[in-house]
């Protein structure tokens, strides 16, 4: 069967790693990885979270990799043909439509928060900043969230650019602005961490980001570690699949996708190294929760020698990560829209931009005139990331690699991965047996059927990963035969 010809590549090698990089790193990496980090208590919780990266991460990104590459196309139209040339059922599709509406969904709240980042390198020049507490700086959030003009104002600044980025191509628009954003925000974060090393309480910050206190290792925590990492890594959501089929056919996934996993991480601990110490200089608590980089942060810069700047230069870094990773929440769907009917990149961004508006509109009310409107106990901001992180993107993942390690033939994954047998051994054991034991306990959890502690005992763990390993073993070629015949 001959293989579909890519429409888009990277340009240079390091293409797909910058931007995919660029997809990976954004307010996960600084807004959320830093407060989650600060509730759960810190080194063990850091510990859980690269042992996720390492057993659910890398190996479900490496499967999104290559099912891009090989079925050449946005998430729909490339396992739409990799189904196709292994005789599957067309309908395994729908993960791939799962995949880009998660991706368009995250975006409807992601400009929100991206706004905020936006906004706050604005209000750190102008001194509306210039508070005395935290309380006070609460107050300053609350009043910028409760206008919609101004709230909304700079939530429509973020997905213009992003729109506007991502219409001019994979070339000229993302690998182009990534090629210099990302080392922008690379230089920007070591001045930050040097800045938090001669002025805060380093020693204090790192004891705490890397000092283990083993009653720390909770089912909670451990939750919060595995959805983290699929956030983190931008899986199940359409953008590391569709960047992935831009990838010339030489260059090697595995070796991509650790380098990506491991400027992700980088990214998530120098951010903590950055603002931990700040925040224990000034006395402040490392558990204030979301509003930690936008209340408590701005205070602590303020008490500083040359507070501000690097005030301006923080706010100015988490912008440009949210913005790297916006484009690639709307590339699939602009992509889709382009390969599948012709419609010009700047249509395709234009009409999915309209939507994007008005869905995300509603995100950006829900902290103003339609806060009171919560169906079912959540405002619309929340629902839109509870189903995007508790459901979509873990159910995707399971799908994908049920996919990927039963129902496709050995051949076209080993072909794609292009392992030494070793690697692509523990692939196939990661991506059947330990990946899908260890999201559907986060899945599993969502729908409340887990009460948990106990269960998080690694014995359980161990036990269900061996038993789905026996039964694989067995069944593996009859799912792989019932799959393909229905
Ligand atoms: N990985 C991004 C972050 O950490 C978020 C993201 C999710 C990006 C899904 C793309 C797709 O902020």
């Amino acid at each position: 069967m001959t293989r579909e010809k890519p429409k888009n590549l990277w340009l240079s090698r390091w293409g797909f790693i910058l931007a995919a990089t660029g997809s990976a790193v954004g307010l996960g990496n600084i807004w959320k990885f830093p407060y989650i980090t600060g509730e759960y208590g810190g080194g063990a919780f850091v510990l859980m979270y690269l042992a996720c990266i390492l057993a659910i991460g890398i190996p479900v990104m490496m499967t999104e990799i290559a099912l891009g590459r090989r079925g050449r196309g946005s998430p729909i139209d490339a396992i739409a043909r990799v189904v196709r040339e292994n005789g599957s059922n067309p309908l395994w599709r729908g993960v791939g439509l799962m995949a880009m509406l998660a991706g368009f969904m995250i975006l409807c709240f992601y400009v929100v928060v991206a706004g905020w980042a936006f906004a706050y390198t604005w209000k750190m020049l102008d001194g509306s900043l210039a508070a005395t507490s935290v309380e006070a700086l609460g107050q300053v959030f609350e009043q910028h969230n409760a206008n919609p003009w101004l709230l909304g104002g700079w939530s429509v600044l973020v997905a213009l650019l992003t729109l506007w980025i991502v219409a001019k191509g994979v070339q000229k628009g993302i690998e182009n602005s990534v090629r210099w954003m990302m080392p922008g925000l690379a230089l920007m974060l070591l001045i930050l961490v040097g800045y938090a090393f001669t002025s805060g309480s380093f020693s204090e910050g790192f004891a705490f980001l890397f000092s283990f206190d083993a009653s720390k290792l909770t089912g909670e925590a451990l939750l919060a570690a595995l959805g983290h990492a699929f956030f983190t890594l931008s899986l199940a959501s359409g953008a590391i699949l569709t960047y992935g089929s831009y990838i010339p056919d030489g260059q090697s996934i595995a070796r991509t996708t650790f380098m990506v996993a491991i400027a992700d991480t980088c990214v998530a601990l120098l951010a903590g190294l950055a603002i931990f110490p700040v925040i224990f200089a000034n006395g402040m608590s490392p558990a204030a929760g979301p509003g930690l980089i936008f209340m408590s942060l701005p205070l602590a810069f303020q008490q500083m020698p040359f507070g501000t700047a690097f005030g301006v230069l923080f706010f100015a870094m988490v912008s440009i990560a949210a913005l790297t990773s916006a484009i690639s929440m709307i590339e699939a769907t602009v992509a889709y829209l382009n390969e599948k009917y012709g419609i010009s990149r700047v249509k395709a961004a234009i009409g999915s931009g309209a939507v994007l508006l008005v869905i995300s509109l509603l995100a950006m009310l829900s902290f103003n005139l339609l806060s009171g409107w919560t169906p079912l106990g959540k405002n619309f901001f929340d629902w839109l990331d509870y189903l995007t992180s508790r459901w979509m993107m873990p159910l995707g993942g399971i799908f994908m690699v049920v996919l990927a390690g039963y129902a496709l033939r050995g051949e076209i994954m080993r072909d794609e991965l292009n392992l030494p047998p070793a690697g692509y051994a523990l692939w196939l054991f990661m991506v059947r047996y330990v990946s899908p034991v260890l999201i559907m306990i986060v899945f599993l959890h969502a729908l409340g059927w887990l009460g948990f502690d106990p269960l998080v005992r690694w014995y359980w763990i161990a036990g269900a990963i061996g038993l789905l390993a026996i039964l694989g073993e067995l069944f593996a070629p009859r799912v792989r035969l019932v799959l393909a015949n229905r």
